[in-house]
């Protein structure tokens, strides 16, 4: 013990690998649970921008155990590419590791996934197209091949047949491609077997072995609770579950192992492809709100689409994953904005109103905000590193969004450098900060 669990309370990109790398300083261990190379975590450390994808936000604590669990899917291109470029850069590897359960994404994966979404046309998701969905769906199907599969010839040719069986008929017009041959697939991926042999391990019992000797495990989680495929906004969603509960299965901690839940959020809100939004800025506030945050996809540089924070929303996250701690990131952007708005109900049709987030997503997709205006700063607050160096109303703001939601506020986002972070008396007396004081001094 403790096992710490950080999670996107949002749609995604809140600054969850800012936050993972910050409370790794006094991790023993850093594991993700969930998604794939779907995600992008971006970490600023002395002016040096690092994109991660797979690889845990920890990683760059020389010698830190990282691990990638079982709920994982792992495209081993994107894992050996990512490898090879923080190789290059000087970044010790030797505390990575992989686990042998983890999923992976295949080619065909990748060309269904591309498949699937021109099929639906305007009622695409707009997916990363990184084969996540394909890939989860052959793991239930029990049709998935699995990271222990690269190190066994036989077996691994044997279930790419397996697999690729059912999907004959959908892959039919790609039956040329030259990714799809049976023999260069089965030969590519036992290559990366070998390149990322070494690391490759059993990280439930890595997991139970920390927290047995009472040492600290973080569990980060990608994406965020409204792409969660059971409690997000279906189907409009990923194919994982980013919710805290899910840092349990995907990485065979049980939940009486976990202490602290941390809910990530940005002080407004971003949304990556399609899907409901009630609180959608369509107009020249969202387009200045995207520029000042820049906000632009790790992954595909897509354009966020940007609104007001939903409190609505984070309260039905705070539920879901039962947050004990709560971070708002990326204040630093509204400064200058004038009167702020911030949603607490929904007004659907028929004047309806909804004070809670509502199950039905006919229901959700004609939703839009009710909001308060609470007043807003001129002042730059990025060299802020107290709440009392904050303006009163940035205060107030931060004090409104806690009381609504119930969730102390443990550490606030005035920038994206590595420093640009208020620690609150809430976030100084957690599990998470205990022993890194140093940061903080
Ligand atoms: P993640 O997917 O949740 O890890 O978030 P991303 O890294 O995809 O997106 C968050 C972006 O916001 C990154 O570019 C971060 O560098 C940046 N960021 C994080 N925290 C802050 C903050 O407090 N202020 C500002 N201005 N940027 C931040
Ligand atoms: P991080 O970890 C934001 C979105 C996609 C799409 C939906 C399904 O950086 O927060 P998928 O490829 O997963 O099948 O796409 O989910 N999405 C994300 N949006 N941040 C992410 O990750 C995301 N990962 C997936 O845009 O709407
Ligand atoms: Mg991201």
């Amino acid at each position: 013990m403790p096992g710490i669990v950080i999670v996107g309370a949002q749609w995604g990109d809140e600054g969850k690998g800012k936050i993972t790398d910050l409370l790794a300083e006094q991790a023993d261990l850093v594991i993700r649970f969930q998604g794939g190379n779907n995600a992008g975590h971006t970490i600023v450390r002395e002016g040096v921008k690092w994109k991660f994808h797979l690889i845990p936000s920890g990683i760059l604590y020389p010698g830190k155990l990282c691990a990638v669990g079982n709920g994982v899917v792992v495209d081993p291109k994107v894992l050996t590419e990512e490898l090879e470029g923080l190789r290059a850069k000087g970044v010790d590897l030797s505390g990575l590791r992989i686990s042998a359960n983890a999923h992976l994404i295949m080619p065909y994966h990748l060309l269904l996934d591309t498949a699937g979404e021109a099929r639906l046309g305007k009622l695409q998701i707009g997916t990363t197209r990184r084969g996540i969905g394909p890939c989860y769906a052959d793991k239930a199907a029990r049709l998935g091949i699995r990271v222990q599969d690269l190190l066994d010839p036989k077996i691994l040719k044997k279930k790419i047949v397996a697999a690729m069986e059912p999907k004959r008929l959908t892959l039919r017009p790609f039956a040329k491609s030259p990714e799809l041959d049976l023999q260069s697939m089965t030969e590519e991926y036992l290559t990366y077997g070998h390149r990322i042999e070494r690391y490759i391990a059993d990280t439930a019992k890595l997991v139970w072995d920390t927290l047995d000797r009472d040492d600290t495990v973080l569990f980060e989680g990608a994406q965020g609770t409204l792409l969660d495929i059971d409690h997000g906004t279906y189907p409009f969603v990923t194919s994982s579950n980013p919710v805290a509960a899910s840092a349990c299965t995907g990485s065979g901690a049980g939940p009486k192992d976990i202490d602290e839940i941390w809910g990530i959020a940005k002080a407004y809100a971003t949304r990556v492809g399609a899907g409901p939004f009630p609180t959608e800025l369509d107009d020249e506030l969202g387009e200045s709100i995207r520029e000042g945050g820049g906000e632009y996809g790790t992954t595909t540089g897509r354009p966020r689409r940007v609104g007001w924070i939903d409190l609505v929303a984070l309260r039905y996250a705070v539920r879901l994953n039962t947050l004990t701690h709560l971070v708002i990131t990326k204040l630093d952007v509204l400064s200058g904005l004038g009167s702020l708005r911030v949603c607490t109900g929904y007004r659907g049709a028929d004047e309806a109103t909804f004070k809670h987030y509502p199950y039905h997503q006919s229901v959700l997709h004609q939703a839009t905000g009710a909001y308060e205006d609470l007043p807003g700063w001129d002042d730059d607050i990025t060299e802020c590193r107290t709440e009392e160096d904050l303006p009163t109303a940035a205060r107030d703001y931060l004090a409104f969004l806690s009381e609504f939601v119930g969730v102390p506020i443990a550490l606030v986002g005035v920038g994206p450098g590595r420093e640009q972070i208020i620690w609150t008396d809430a976030g100084r007396s957690s599990a998470a900060s205990a022993a890194s004081a140093a940061q903080r001094a």
